[in-house]
């Protein structure tokens, strides 16, 4: 018998970090990942869906890809994170000649995969929450079939990594990140506080694989000297594969959704309940991801 594994969504904004988050759930046979959707953040919304086509390589056949939002849950311009991923979301421009998405949109994408599910789906999100709000307030019916959302967002405990109070997801949709948090799904909140803590060096590149140091390599190179790349997405997709790292604990959080904080997602006693996650072990996280999604 093989493994039990779990039918995960994706929704993305390929994006370095969800680059290999997406390939870690590939390698591995305890995730099962049924649909891709994909939505603007760290590069606009058709760069992170070429990066998500190659990401999947080379399952194009078996995995659909839907591309998502261009703009926020309100229209406004995402505040792309170029600086950080390289300017091609990804520091080396990857091939997909001759690769293409599916030719619909993630909103419809989604409605056809959740509604004819007959087993539960575990939604990964990676990216603002813009696609998931979308479908939650036109389909609700539709997210019987959702256990759980998984969210890489949100900083609780330390500071933020766009402004002092935010981090970049929530950031980048904080009406979206709202109406998500508030929504009958059950929440699974990786935030910085486990993120900040767990990433690569270069001096990790010796323990990495082929395709990783052709990209990281130059993204080394491309920062100043003693960067270090974090892990952040594949951690959310980590609590699927290894449960027993993480604890969570449930708290009252809500969303910051205007002024000098906006973005903010902070412990309230009137906020939604959310599961927040620790990590156990820094060290063996870092050690677990760098063997089993950076030897690639
Ligand atoms: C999050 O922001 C993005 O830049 C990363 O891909 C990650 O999802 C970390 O704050
Ligand atoms: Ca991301």
């Amino acid at each position: 018998m093989g493994h039990l594994s779990t039918n995960i969504w994706i929704d993305c904004d390929p994006g370095l970090d969800d680059f290999f988050a997406i390939k870690l759930a590939i390698n591995s046979v305890r995730v099962n990942i049924v649909g891709i959707s994909t939505v603007g953040g760290n590069c606009s919304v058709y760069q992170a869906t070429q990066n998500a086509i190659s990401a999947i390589s080379p399952f194009n056949n078996k995995i659909p890809i839907y591309m998502g939002s261009e703009r926020s849950y309100s229209g406004e311009n995402f505040r792309y994170a170029l600086d950080i991923h390289g300017r091609y979301g990804l520091p080396v421009k990857q091939n997909t000649t001759n690769l293409k998405s599916f030719n619909i949109d993630a909103q419809r994408g989604m409605k056809l995969f959740f509604d004819k599910s007959s087993s539960p789906i575990t939604i990964v999100a990676l990216g603002p929450l813009t696609n998931i709000a979308k479908f939650i307030k036109a389909n609700s019916e539709s997210m019987k079939n959702v256990e759980r959302i998984i969210v890489m967002g949100g900083a609780i405990s330390v500071p933020g990594n766009i402004t002092k109070y935010a981090e970049f997801n929530i950031w980048n949709d904080p009406k979206a990140s709202k109406i998500v948090f508030s929504s009958e799904i059950p929440i699974y909140l990786v935030g910085l506080d486990v993120t900040n803590y767990i990433h690569a060096s270069r001096q990790d590149l010796n323990k990495m694989g082929k395709l990783s140091c052709e990209i990281m390599e130059p993204w080394f190179k491309q920062n100043k000297p003693g960067a270090v790349f974090h892990f952040h997405d594949s951690l959310a997709v980590l609590t699927v594969i290894k449960p027993n790292y993480f604890t969570f604990e449930t708290k009252r959080i809500t969303v910051e959704t205007s002024g000098k904080s906006i973005g903010q997602t902070k412990l309230s006693q009137t906020g939604s309940l959310v599961n927040v996650a620790t990590v156990l072990s820094h060290g063996l996280t870092k050690k677990y991801l760098i063997k089993n999604m950076l030897s690639i």
